[in-house]
């Protein structure tokens, strides 16, 4: 098997594929997904299994435009529905208090269901040829548990290797280019708006302040009992090479230190830096929204050039750059360590 361009027909064959309790993977605006009909438990558990993910950990529902969230949700708080007649379809995720019949197997035993619309064409003609529009697909990202995510098919071809040949789990890969916000969904929480608030469990595209003006309340951070998120996991989105993020009036010192070791090294910036000779080099834009639409596919990029580090310039420490600054400091967790082995060696 191979990634299917999507043609109708080819839509059509995933939505039964799906159906039968197979997984796709499909395009969104943010990631690729990899894709099981969230209503029966058996396909949703060959998603952990496919991704290596452990099964008390939740994934997020997609739905098609305009679906009927009641069916999904105990309660939707007007919030909620402020929330989606303004920001859906788009990288949005809602968490709210599961309706009974829907198995706790998407929500890894929780009490509550993460939902969101994707606003990619693919995912929503996929949407729409499931079960008539009327299901729901869960969808984590399209990689193995603390991987990168992918932004392209490629991406997803090459996490999934075994299971996308004949034979292997995954029916289809659709393609549909390259994932335009780049990094996943901001995740809000209103399963506890009496209680807590709302609550930003993962930032992302749609920022804290975008909510703020549909809702007429600031986001809160996650607190102790907030609902569990594996993309908050301390360690994430990581490439196999370490990642450690380097201020710039420190870079020069520690590449010149570590190339006299003779490491290679990668480096991922978005300010010119024509004084490093870096073995690879990235160069990303110098805005939030390029450089987060570049990030992954950079981080992976970088990581085939088997580097013994990618050194990633930091980036400004300001409200639009959460998303990408949230990400990275996930993929570098703990890598600090590292980098002192190295020039110690
Ligand atoms: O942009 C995205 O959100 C992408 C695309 C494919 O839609 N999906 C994605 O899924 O990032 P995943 O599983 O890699 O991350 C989803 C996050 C996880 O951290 C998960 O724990 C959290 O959403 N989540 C899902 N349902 C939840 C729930 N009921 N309560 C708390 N967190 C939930
Ligand atoms: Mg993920």
């Amino acid at each position: 098997m191979t990634a299917v361009v999507c043609t109708p027909c080819a839509i059509a064959e995933a939505a039964e594929a799906l159906e039968r309790g197979l997984l796709v993977a499909f395009p969104t605006e943010t990631v690729y997904g990899l894709g099981a009909d969230a209503e029966n438990p058996q396909a949703v558990a060959r998603i952990y299994e496919a991704k290596g993910r452990p099964s008390n950990h939740p994934v997020i529902v997609h739905v098609a435009p305009g679906a009927d969230i009641s069916y999904w949700a105990q309660q939707i708080p007007p919030e909620a529905t402020q929330l989606i007649a303004a920001l859906w379809p788009g990288p949005l995720t809602l968490i709210l208090k599961r309706a009974d019949h829907i198995p706790s197997a998407v929500s890894g035993g929780q009490d509550t269901v993460g939902i969101r619309c994707p606003a990619h064409p693919v995912a929503q003609e996929l949407l729409r040829a499931f079960k008539g529009g009327k299901g729901g697909l869960a969808a984590p990202s399209a990689n193995k548990f603390g991987h990168v995510s992918p932004t392209m098919a490629e991406h997803v071809l090459e996490e999934f290797a075994g299971e996308t040949r004949a034979g292997g789990m995954i029916a289809a890969v659709l393609d549909g280019g390259q994932s335009e916000v780049g990094i996943e969904s901001t995740i809000l929480d209103l399963s506890r708006l009496a209680s807590h608030g709302p609550v930003l469990l993962r930032p992302g595209h749609i920022s804290a302040a975008q909510i703020a003006a549909v809702i007429g309340l600031q986001p809160a951070s996650p607190d102790a009992a907030a609902p569990r998120a594996s993309g908050t996991l301390d360690a994430h989105y990581a490439p196999q090479t370490p990642v450690i993020q380097v201020a710039p009036p420190e870079l020069d010192d520690i590449v010149s230190r570590l190339q006299a070791k003779g490491k290679r090294l990668a480096l991922m910036s978005y300010q010119a830096h024509p004084a490093i000779h870096a073995d690879a080099w990235r160069h990303l834009p110098a805005d939030p929204v390029g450089y987060a639409h570049d990030l992954y596919a950079g981080l992976r990029e970088l990581d085939h050039a088997h580097a013994d580090l990618i050194l990633v310039e930091s980036l400004p420490d300001e409200k639009d750059w959460q998303g990408v600054n949230d990400r990275l400091r996930r993929a570098a967790f703990d890598s600090r360590g590292i980098l002192q082995t190295l020039l110690a060696e």
